[in-house]
């Protein structure tokens, strides 16, 4: 149901916002901003409560969210999220015990990563303008390489041993790839590439193909292809203009994914979105950076990506137009090129190109 045909009260959504560390403080108000300013013009409100976990939480308690974290979120319908660690908390703390584990106490097993080229942004990619690169790589999010499976033996000894095991179900499988065939046939050019190694890695990777093709033959009006993942690297690069929804496992769209953010011109610009589409559970959005301990405070992240979740957040609550508006809004913001970061090779301050976006919203 689209914002129009659901007359004239406003709608209120609860929002959950954890701004984190680092530049996760300066560029989710960003967000906030355009979230007030969509809903302004769209008919809905987003009641925000927020939440000051992260590293600095962490020094005062001990942990990086409180032991019922995740029963104090769940009643929320989403969650916006900066991003966490800090240099004096180890990393694996910051992110298994804030981020991972709403993720996976959430079940949150689509991560949906747009990467677009936008106008008036020079990519590495000398040849390739905006209609070329408009892609999204659905990463599977609950287990895969990432599973947590595994151990040490015999440590620190000469023999000793290490096992990672990737763990991959056909309950876990089937549920991404249908996820991302929902994707395609919201989108223009209706085509699924899956991305596996099933040649090397010859048991899961092709319960991942069989499963696909199952999952293909019941969408006939969506085209389809399987790729191995190093040939797939290339493609991104040379051919960018083939992909449409890309659907890979944990640790392969976790790589391809950086491979695209910076192919659309700036870390400071990729968006992302952790949805347990069966909406049992919050989703989750944030940008995929991090907190960029080397220019926080500074004032000068890029609160594009962190905007652009935002627009994710909204889409997923069923604001489609809002959430259109938003990214409308970024793509202006960027073609006038006028107010830019520096990662952009502007000058501009985080706070003024927020600004700029929430102008650009309102039409003004
Ligand atoms: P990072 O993404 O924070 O920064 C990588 C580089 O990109 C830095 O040079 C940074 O200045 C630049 N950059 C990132 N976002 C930018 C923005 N919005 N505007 C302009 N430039 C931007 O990754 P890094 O440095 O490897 O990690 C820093 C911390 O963040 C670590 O503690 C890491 O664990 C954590 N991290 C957290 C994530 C999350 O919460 N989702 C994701 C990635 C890293
Ligand atoms: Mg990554």
């Amino acid at each position: 149901m689209g914002a129009s045909e659901r007359g004239a009260e406003v709608r209120e959504y609860r929002v959950a916002v954890i701004p984190g560390d680092g530049i996760g403080q300066e560029v989710i108000p960003e967000g906030l901003k355009a979230l007030a300013a969509a809903g302004e013009r769209f008919g809905f409100r987003c009641a925000c409560t927020h939440f000051p976990w992260g590293s600095d939480y962490y020094y005062r308690t001990g942990a990086m969210m409180p032991p019922d974290g995740l029963d104090t979120l769940r009643p929320f319908d989403a969650i916006y999220f900066g991003a966490v660690g800090w240099p004096t908390v180890p990393d694996h703390v910051s992110l298994w015990g804030l981020r991972l584990a709403i993720c996976q106490g959430f079940d949150q097993f689509a991560n949906v990563r747009p990467a677009r080229l936008l106008p008036g942004v020079r990519g590495p990619l000398s040849d390739k303008g905006p209609a070329d690169f408009d892609l999204v790589v659905v990463r599977e999010n609950s287990e895969g390489e990432y599973a947590g499976a595994g151990g040490r033996v015999r440590r620190g000894t000469a023999e000793e041993i290490a096992l990672q095991t990737a763990v991959f179900s056909r309950r876990a499988v089937e549920r991404v790839i249908e996820y991302a065939f929902a994707l395609a046939e919201r989108r223009p050019r209706r085509k699924v590439t899956s991305i596996t190694k099933s040649n090397a890695q010859a048991y899961s990777m092709t319960l991942w193909d069989e499963v696909f093709a199952e999952v293909a033959a019941r969408h006939a009006a969506i085209e389809t292809e399987s790729w191995l993942v190093d040939a797939a690297t290339v493609r991104f690069v040379l051919h960018p203009e083939t992909l449409d929804v890309v659907v890979a496992s944990n640790l392969f769209a976790d790589i391809l994914t950086d491979l695209a953010g910076a192919l659309s011109g700036s870390l400071g610009l990729a968006p992302s979105a952790n949805l347990d589409p069966t909406r049992r559970h919050p989703s989750m959005f944030e940008p995929v950076h991090g907190s960029a301990p080397d220019i926080a405070g500074k004032g000068i992240a890029n609160p594009i990506a962190a905007v652009w979740s935002a627009a994710l957040l909204l889409d997923h609550l069923g604001e489609a137009d809002a959430a259109a508006a938003i990214t409308e809004a970024i793509a202006a913001v960027t073609a006038r090129g006028a107010v830019l970061t520096p990662d952009l090779g502007g000058a501009a301050t985080t706070t003024q190109v927020g600004d700029a976006i929430v102008a650009a919203l309102a039409g003004t």
